[in-house]
This record gives C-alpha cells, sequence and structure tokens, in this order.
C-alpha cells in the first residue's frame, strides 16, 4: 500500500478562505496581539509567520518583542493592559519563555475570552468537558486535516503519542469529543508498538526524528506526523518527522513533513481570533 498524502495545503487554503470571509462580516477588523520574549530563532520565525498570515486575512496583528530579561511582572503588565484594550480580541504569548518566567501565572492572566491558543486552564477545562470555544491550534488543525480527507473519527481507534499540554493533551480531548475511543501513550509507554499498532488514527508529537517505523503501524491507518526535527543529512539541516518515510508503504494516509499539519497551526490560530472576535462581537 502507499499512503494518501493528507497534504496541509489545500486545508490550510480552505480554513484561511473561510477566515477571511468571516473576518470582512465583522463590525470592525479583528485584531491579534503576538508577545515573544528574547530572540529564540524558533519563536522570532513562528511570531513572524504568524503576523503575516494574519495580515493576509485581514487581521490586524501587532508583535510585542521584548527583550530576553523582561521581568515576571512586566510581562502581566503587558498582558492585563492587551486585556483591558477593548480592540484586542487575541492574545497569543509564544512559548517557551525564558527559564526566569513562571508559565503558569502569565498563561492564567491572559483573559480566557482572548485567549487564542486555548492554554487558560479555564478553556482547557472547557475542552476535557466537550465544550470549549477555543481550542489549542495544532491539535484543532489536525481534526481540520481529518474532516478535510474524510477520515471518520467516531468509534474508531486513536492513539496518540505524546502527552505535551499543546498536542498530545488536547488532540486526545479533542479525539474523544469526536467519540473516538483514546490512548494516550508517551515514552514511558511499555511496548508502543502494541499500542500503536491498535491505532486507526495514528497522532505522533514525541520531538524524535522518524521514531515511528513501519511495522508499528496497522495497514490503513491514517497517521498524523506532528514532529518538525531539524537533523543533519550530509552536513545540510533536514527537517523531518517523528514518523519515519518507510510507514507511506503501510499507511493509508500520512502527513507529510514539511507541509502538513504545521500549516495547519497557524491557520487555526486565525480562525481561533475570529472565533474570539465574533464572540466578542456577539
Ligand atoms: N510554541 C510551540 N507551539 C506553540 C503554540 O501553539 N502556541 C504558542 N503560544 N507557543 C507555541
Amino acid at each position: 500500500m502507499t499512503a494518501a498524502n493528507l497534504a496541509g495545503k489545500p486545508v490550510a487554503e480552505a480554513l484561511l478562505a473561510e477566515v477571511a470571509q468571516r473576518a470582512q462580516a465583522l463590525p470592525h477588523p479583528p485584531r491579534l496581539a503576538l508577545i515573544r520574549l528574547g530572540e529564540d530563532p524558533a519563536s522570532v520565525s513562528y511570531v513572524r509567520s504568524k503576523d503575516k498570515k494574519a495580515g493576509e486575512v485581514g487581521i490586524q496583528s501587532e508583535v510585542h518583542a521584548l527583550p530576553e530579561d523582561t521581568t515576571q511582572e512586566e510581562l502581566l503588565s503587558l498582558i492585563a493592559r492587551l486585556n483591558a484594550e477593548g480592540s484586542v480580541h487575541g492574545i497569543l504569548v509564544q512559548l517557551p519563555l525564558p527559564a526566569h518566567i513562571d508559565e503558569a501565572p502569565v498563561l492564567l492572566a491572559v483573559d480566557p475570552a482572548k485567549d487564542v491558543d486555548g492554554f487558560h486552564p479555564y478553556n482547557v477545562a472547557q475542552m476535557w468537558a466537550g465544550h470549549a470555544q477555543l481550542n489549542p491550534c495544532t491539535p484543532r488543525g489536525i481534526l481540520e486535516i481529518l474532516d478535510f480527507y474524510g477520515v471518520d473519527v467516531a468509534g474508531k481507534r486513536a492513539v496518540v503519542v505524546g502527552r505535551s499540554e499543546i498536542v498530545g493533551r488536547p488532540m486526545a480531548a479533542m479525539l474523544l469529543g469526536r467519540d473516538a475511543t483514546v490512548t494516550i501513550a508517551h515514552s514511558r509507554t511499555a511496548d508502543l508498538g502494541a499500542v500503536t499498532r491498535e491505532a486507526d488514527i495514528l497522532v505522533v508529537a514525541v520531538g524524535r526524528p522518524q521514531f515511528i517505523t513501519p511495522e508499528m503501524v496497522k495497514p490503513g491507518a491514517t497517521v498524523i506526523d506532528v514532529g518538525i526535527n531539524r537533523i543533519d543529512v550530509g552536513g545540510k539541516g533536514k527537517i523531518v518527522g517523528d514518523v519515519h518515510p518507510d510507514v507511506a508503504e503501510v499507511a493509508g494516509g500520512l502527513t507529510p513533513v514539511p507541509g502538513g499539519v504545521g500549516l495547519l497551526t497557524v491557520a487555526q490560530l486565525m480562525a481561533n481570533t475570529v472565533t474570539a472576535a465574533e464572540l466578542q462581537a456577539a
């Protein structure tokens, strides 16, 4: 079998086209505040792409690029100011934060109505209860991919490998919300291959290059690769996923890396920003 290529581009384009229409229909343009601390190259690049995409779909965005040595109090006071600013509909604090910042109080400080990352404990609880309005972008974007390619979730066995707060845990909550039977596996799972082979839908977010090999995959399964790993191949940098390319010979569908899930993270952030603006306008 050669797996269908579940490319992110057409999914992201369809979602962004819908987002642009919804943004236009609002009484005021949606406004997104992006906050980052320091100059971590990945964070700089992610925030830049979020800022650029916002402009393309009619969302006003602003980047608050703060120095690495910004204090917790300074960060909290910026968030308080943006919470109080009626024309700001979405606030995103790019993670990871520098080591001297305590992350939990920062996520707690963002007004849950403006929490376009879905990381505030109120929104996390709503998500597990099955009725969140703002869901974390990467796992929500993965549901867009499954829907776009007509992958049924209800009643299926779903295995999520990885238990991060940004991807693994919320992915499991959302698949459960779609009536899948969900297992969360991770680096300490005994006989991981036996668990992953049960999956009709396998979502992998472990941050280990080419970690999932063909014998760990049930023939015909839908495999979603969330990994973005930079490896060295003959002196040159290359981006690879958490899933070995040979899995395409076993799986029914596989998201490419790059060009898969990553495109949906940014598109879904735009969707969340418009959703937040719609809810605040109502
Ligand atoms: N760092 C890696 N992924 C994310 C994300 O989805 N949101 C934020 N704020 N930071 C991240």
